[in-house]
């Protein structure tokens, strides 16, 4: 993933915040931060630029130890990151003077305490000389992966062809594979690792798979897959029994919250678009998903998982499915981890994405997507080695 690319959300962020640019600060000049005057600002440190963004949290994405020093100033806060690999912004909590360097820009949260420092151009490491005077005492570290995450993902079995998608004109940042191990996906992507289902196969590897995803950036843990899914063929886990499911999120999915401290945002198990299994009489997706939430008692669940399938003319369903989806997990953010449609020409395909990702993009509850799938002849050429149309749009509109 290129950095330019990166920049797109942020620059898209500064303009609809309402105050567009209000000044240009440089390291040369003594003018001091502060919020909420600053907000909007662009200020240069170490040869960056940053977006400062003021009363807003991005959780998650922590560089490793030592993190959350006490600056003094925003400023120097600033400065620590320009002078360590790998980050991409610094949060500052101004009442206490600590400063939360971060290797990836998650979504934004409203929080009146913390100020935001978001990398914009030369977002690598700095290229030039730190000042001695404010280097940090901290050793450089290898840097993780330089991503600025936005909402569009890649959902794939083969690894291989996730490269594709790491060009410097693509919108695509994430990705996942039903799975807690990525199998060599594009280190410009940031894995989200996801529990497929309460098997031993699985649960086995869980927790030190998703620790090893935490180490390469990973700020999100996914649990089960279409748990109220039970017909043949289609990849649904089948655990319909809501006691159950619940049973193994606490197993499972909490424990998390122990295991890696402050790390990760957890995700509710992704449902189907169905309603009802006629067969069992059994609650199917949203549905389905209320149950469970009314269910897990102390859980922490920081935002749902949805699929949607259905024909490339029914946008309007598309879109009230996902406001409904929004309302049913209690206005937590909403992921819509599988959707496409199911018939329908290629072009009728684009067609339906052209109207919908604009959409998806502009809606704040929504964190992430990905298209239902990165494949050979769906978003990738039959031969492996390009994206087919339908891919050129996923990647760039
Ligand atoms: C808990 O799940 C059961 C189904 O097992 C359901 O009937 C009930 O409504 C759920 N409770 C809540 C509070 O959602």
């Amino acid at each position: 993933m290129a950095i330019l690319l990166c920049l797109l959300p942020f620059l898209g962020l500064l303009k609809l915040s309402g105050a567009a640019p209000t000044a240009t600060y440089s390291d040369l000049e003594a003018r001091a931060l502060s919020c909420p005057a600053s907000n909007g600002a662009v200020y240069s440190n170490g040869g960056r630029t940053y977006a400062i963004e003021c009363s807003t949290d991005r959780y998650g994405g922590d560089m490793p130890a030592p993190n959350g020093q006490y600056t003094g100033t925003f400023e120097a806060c600033i400065e620590s990151c320009s002078t360590r690999s790998g980050c991409m912004l610094a949060n500052y909590v101004a009442s206490s003077t600590a400063c939360y360097l971060k290797s990836v820009a998650n979504s934004k949260s409203a929080n009146s305490a913390v100020w935001g420092a978001v990398a914009l151009a030369g977002s690598s490491s700095t290229s030039t000389s730190p000042k001695a005077t404010s280097r940090p005492s901290s050793p450089q570290v290898t840097a993780t992966p330089v991503v600025a995450v936005g909402k569009r993902g890649l959902a794939y079995n083969d690894a291989t062809l996730t490269g594709l998608f790491a060009g410097q004109d693509s919108k695509v940042s994430w990705a996942y594979n039903w799975d807690s191990a990525s199998y060599g996906a594009s280190s410009a992507l940031n894995y989200v690792p996801l529990l497929h289902d309460n098997g031993a196969s699985h649960t086995s590897v869980w927790n030190a798979n998703v620790g090893k995803a935490i180490s390469t950036g990973s700020n999100h843990a996914m649990s089960f897959n279409e748990p109220d899914q039970c017909g043949t063929n289609s990849g649904g886990a089948c655990m319909q029994d809501i006691k159950t499911v619940v049973k193994s999120y606490k197993d499972w999915i909490q424990p998390l919250v122990n295991s890696y401290p402050g790390k990760l945002k957890l995700g509710a198990p992704a449902v189907t678009n169905g309603v009802l299994d006629t067969s069992t009489g059994s609650p199917m997706g949203l549905p389905w998903l209320q149950q469970f939430i009314g269910n897990c008692t102390g859980c922490q669940i920081d935002f749902i998982c949805i699929h949607w399938y259905d024909s490339p003319s029914n946008v309007a369903y598309f879109k009230s499915h996902v406001q409904d989806a929004y309302a049913a997990g209690g206005n937590r953010p909403v992921w819509i981890t599988e959707f496409a449609p199911t018939s329908g020409t290629d072009a009728q395909k684009q067609g339906f994405l052209k109207q919908v990702l604009p959409w998806l993009d502009s809606l704040d509850y929504v964190e992430r997507y990905a298209y239902q799938m990165t494949a050979k002849n769906v978003l990738v050429s039959a031969d492996g080695t390009g994206l087919t149309p339908l891919g050129q749009v996923y990647n760039t509109i």
